[in-house]
């Protein structure tokens, strides 16, 4: 079993976590504008959220292929897997948020202009009404993901700096060997260290009259 990820999901990680965050605020600069920032801004949000859709796509590939380090294997089981629950809902919004943000502009009738050169084809026919529901879910999608990405986070750090075992340092590019604590079992013929006995009573300090 590897004690990290693969390299290639370690700078995939982090590389896409700067673009997802960018994303995210760009997303949300672009409505609370209808000044010419609007056209930049929307600009820049269409060819990085496709770049986002091709890293993800590569990195599931290699995800799959390559596993993943194993957890703390004293991590409640509840707790396992309520972390494979949501690196499975993150690899969703990875992929789902931005062919939704493409299936809305093709159903709006809008071109999916990358670059002046580039124009991707439209993936669903023209429908106001699926433009409208799919307009809606990549707006809550978003606010979704940005929610599961907060909570991520937090865990994240609980793992590096309250629990430090090991889980942070999967993710990491540190040279040091992945510290997991050990487990305590005592060795065979060593009697257990005894805990020195507490006094029975407090010693009187008050002399006997
Ligand atoms: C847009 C933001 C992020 C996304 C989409 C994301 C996604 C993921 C996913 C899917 C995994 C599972 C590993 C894999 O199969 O690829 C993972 C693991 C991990 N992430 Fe993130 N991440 C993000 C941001 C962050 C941030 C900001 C931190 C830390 C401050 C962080 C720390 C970690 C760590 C330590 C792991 C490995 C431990 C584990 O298995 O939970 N991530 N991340
Ligand atoms: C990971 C990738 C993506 C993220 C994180 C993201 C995020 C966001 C956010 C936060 C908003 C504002 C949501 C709202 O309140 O309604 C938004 C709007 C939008 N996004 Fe994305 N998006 C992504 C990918 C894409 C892609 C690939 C396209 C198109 C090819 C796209 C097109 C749009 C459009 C057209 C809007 C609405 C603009 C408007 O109504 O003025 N998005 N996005």
């Amino acid at each position: 079993m590897p004690d990290r990820f693969h390299p290639a999901i370690r700078l995939l990680h982090w590389t896409m976590a700067l673009l997802i965050v960018a994303m995210l605020f760009v997303g949300v600069a672009m409505i609370s504008t209808a000044g010419p920032a609007y056209a930049s801004l929307i600009a820049v949000h269409r060819p990085l959220g496709i770049a986002i859709l091709l890293l993800a796509a590569i990195r599931l590939a290699v995800r799959l292929a390559t596993g993943a380090p194993p957890l703390p294997a004293d991590l409640p089981r509840v707790q396992q897997r309520a972390a494979r629950g949501a690196h499975i809902l993150l690899y969703l919004a990875m992929i789902g948020l931005p062919l939704i943000g493409w299936a809305m502009l093709s159903a709006g009738g809008y071109p999916v202009r990358l670059t002046a050169a580039l124009t991707l084809p439209p993936i669903l026919p023209q429908d106001a009404l699926a433009y409208g529901l799919l307009r809606q879910a990549h707006g809550l999608i978003a606010f979704a993901f940005f929610a599961l990405i907060l909570g991520h986070l937090t865990i994240a750090l609980i793992h590096g700096f309250v629990h430090r075992d090991g889980v942070f340092e999967t993710m990491g590019f540190a040279r040091t060997p992945v510290r997991r604590p050990e487990p305590q079992v005592p060795e065979p013929g060593v009697p257990e260290a005894q805990e020195p006995d507490e006094p029975d009573a407090e010693p009187d300090e008050t002399p006997a009259s």
